[in-house]
Order: structure tokens, then C-alpha cells, then sequence
């Protein structure tokens, strides 16, 4: 058993720790309790996460004292809409939750965001801990205050900075998930290496394949992962700027994801990974990074066993046109103008609005072979 890491994210009066480790979940009870105002919780949670972990949480929570009720919420991203989070709002009302008592979200992104959301709209702030239960959620979405959920006009349309009050994440959950949903949360870890570290991005070179299956490697990728999130998150919670830089790979990931429906086809860590590689793909061929860059992502991603490339992705694409107008609802285009994060190298990525659209024209083309 490794000891648990504890990362925080100082921001203030709303400070609050990322507690990274295994056997956290079997131990929520006593995490949890110095929190709360009175021996009582809410918690959030989805189908298949229930059968996994719930009663193990009921079960940390009952040994401290903590009365408990579960709302069970059907599993998928079409649980991040107006019906569920109406769905969620309205039975923590009926629950009495109050603005001094702590909702708990269990489950991977879409729970986190959406829980994360009604806590923030519930008597105007309720606190919330996060159980994150995916790689992608532990490394990501459960850090940062971002919630909410998704609009028929694109992914992440509706929501709010809420910060959690805690983040507990159980590295030992990771082995209940099946090795493709391991993988696509890899791919935000490795957007960490690329996007500001490439030390970290070396490091993962020689450790990736050996994640899935060492928890003290796993830990390490995941602390690290949430300590560059929580400098960026402190720096620049609101996205003035910098926090932009966790969007690397995402605006062609989203249009991906749109593209294939949001479905099986493309999972949201396998379009972050190919949006990784393409980024790198258009930057060298703005001649601003060296032209092994990409290479050198395509050849680690192909190491992981992951999709990396848009012939990666099985079924028909819509045409290059139609992949950029899709492109056109990410939340970083400003006055109409797309704006994607580059790279000068592994490790230094920026913000650019200097795209030409018959440039990522020639590279989506390029990756569809
Ligand atoms: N997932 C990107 C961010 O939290 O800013």
C-alpha cells in the first residue's frame, strides 16, 4: 500500500485538498467528516459506478456516523442535460440538503460536472466533495471548479466555476475499469507532459505502459498530473488565459466527439489524444515547432495502444469542412475566430488565433491516412 499525496489548491477561503491514494474510498468516512456540519450526506452516483463502489462508500460513511441517501442517475454522457440535472436538483431538495451540508459525486466526469452544477445552482452553493472514479476524472475534471453539462449545440455549453471542497481519489478504483476507458484517460495525463513538462512527458515515455498495472507508478502520474492542474487552476481559475493550455488537443477532440455522435466510436481521452497529435501535426507545419515533435507524440501515443490518428476512428468522418464549422462552437473562439493551443515543442504550448483554415485543412486531410 502506498501513502497517500496530498495536493492542494490554494485558492483562498475556497482552498481545499486533492487527497491521491489508495484505499480512500474504503476510508471516505473519515475524510469526509470534519466537514460536515451535521452527520449527514448526499450522494450522487451513476448505474454502473452504484454496482462497483456504493455500497463500499455507504459502508466508509455508516462507520463514522454518517447517515446517508443515493441518488442512482443512468451512466453516459447523455446524463450531462437539462432532465437529469433538473432530476438532481429537484430530488436534493426534496432531501432537505441544506446550504451548510455536502453533496458527494461519485462517478467519473460526467457525474462530477453534473453534481458539481446543481450543488452550484442549489440554494446558490452547496459544498461538494469529489469521488472521482476514472483516470480522466482523477486527473482532470474532478480538480478545478469547472461544471455543468452539455447543450444539443456542443459539449459543456451550460454550467459554472464551483469549486469542490475535497477531492478524494482512490488509484485502486482504476482497476475496475476496463483498459480502454484506462487509456482514454491517459490521454489527459499525457496532454499534462506535453502541454507544460517535458520532463513529465519523458517520464511517461518509460513508465505509460507499466500504469495500468503498478500503483506507485500510477499514483506519481496522477499526483503529478493534478499538482500541474492546481498551479495552473490557482493561477488562472476563471480561464482568463493560461488555464486555456488544458484545452490542448480538445478543440479538435470536441469536434471529433460531435462528429461521431458522442458515442462508442470516439471516447472524450481518445479525441483529446488525436486533437494532442494533431495540434503538434499543425504547429510543425506552421513551422513553429520541430518537425520530430510529432513524431515523437504519434510514435508515444501508438506505444499506449491508443487511436492517434482521424483513420484511427472507425466509421465514416464528416468532410474537413465540416469537421472545421464544428470547431466553430468551441468555447475559446472569439469574435468568430478560431483559437487553438500550439506548441513550440514537448512542453510549450500557447494560444494562437493565427490558424489559416486551408492549413488545418492539409492536416486533417493528412491524418485521415
Ligand atoms: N478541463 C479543462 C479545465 O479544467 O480547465
Amino acid at each position: 500500500m502506498t501513502d497517500p499525496v496530498t495536493v492542494t489548491v490554494p485558492l483562498g477561503d475556497r482552498a481545499y485538498e486533492v487527497r491521491i491514494g489508495q484505499g480512500l474510498l474504503a476510508d471516505a468516512g473519515r475524510h469526509v467528516a470534519p466537514l460536515l456540519a451535521r452527520p449527514r450526506v448526499a450522494i450522487v452516483t451513476d448505474e454502473v459506478v452504484a454496482r462497483l463502489h456504493l455500497p463500499a462508500l455507504e459502508a466508509a460513511l455508516r462507520a463514522e456516523g454518517i447517515a446517508c441517501e443515493a441518488l442512482v442517475l443512468p451512466a453516459g454522457e447523455g446524463t450531462k442535460s437539462w432532465p437529469q440535472l433538473t432530476r438532481c436538483v429537484e430530488w436534493l431538495l426534496e432531501r432537505q440538503v441544506e446550504r451548510r451540508d455536502v453533496v458527494l459525486a461519485l462517478g467519473g466526469g460526467v457525474i462530477g460536472d453534473l453534481v458539481g452544477f446543481a450543488v452550484a445552482i442549489l440554494r446558490r452553493g452547496v459544498r461538494f466533495v469529489q469521488l472521482p472514479t476514472t483516470l480522466l476524472a482523477q486527473v482532470d475534471s474532478s480538480v478545478g471548479g469547472k461544471t455543468g453539462i452539455n447543450s444539443p449545440h456542443g459539449k459543456n455549453l451550460i454550467g459554472a466555476f464551483h469549486q469542490p471542497s475535497l477531492v478524494l481519489a482512490d488509484i485502486d478504483v482504476l482497476d475496475t475499469l476496463s483498459p480502454r476507458d484506462f487509456l482514454s484517460g491517459y490521454g489527459e495525463v499525457v496532454k499534462y507532459g506535453l502541454l507544460g513538462d517535458a520532463d513529465f512527458f519523458g517520464w511517461l515515455e518509460a513508465h505509460g505502459p507499466d500504469l495500468a498495472r503498478d500503483a506507485g507508478l500510477r499514483q506519481r502520474a496522477v499526483a503529478h498530473s493534478v499538482a500541474m492542474k492546481a498551479g495552473i487552476v490557482t493561477r488562472d481559475e476563471t480561464e482568463q488565459g493560461e488555464r486555456a493550455l488544458l484545452n490542448l488537443g480538445h478543440t479538435f477532440g470536441h469536434a471529433l466527439e460531435s462528429a461521431t455522435g458522442y458515442s462508442d466510436r470516439l471516447l472524450h481521452g481518445e479525441g483529446v489524444a488525436i486533437g494532442c497529435a494533431l495540434a503538434f501535426d499543425l504547429s510543425a507545419r506552421m513551422g513553429l515547432c520541430p518537425q520530430e515533435e510529432p513524431s515523437r507524440v504519434l510514435a508515444h501515443l501508438r506505444a499506449m495502444g491508443m487511436p492517434a490518428r482521424l483513420s484511427d476512428i472507425p466509421g465514416v468522418l464528416p468532410d474537413d469542412a465540416a469537421l472545421i464549422a464544428l470547431m466553430g462552437q468551441d468555447k475559446k473562439v472569439v469574435d468568430g475566430r478560431l483559437r487553438f493551443v500550439l506548441a513550440r515543442g514537448i512542453g510549450a504550448a500557447f494560444v494562437s488565433d493565427a490558424v489559416e483554415d486551408a492549413t488545418l485543412t492539409r492536416v486533417l486531410a493528412d491524418a485521415r491516412h
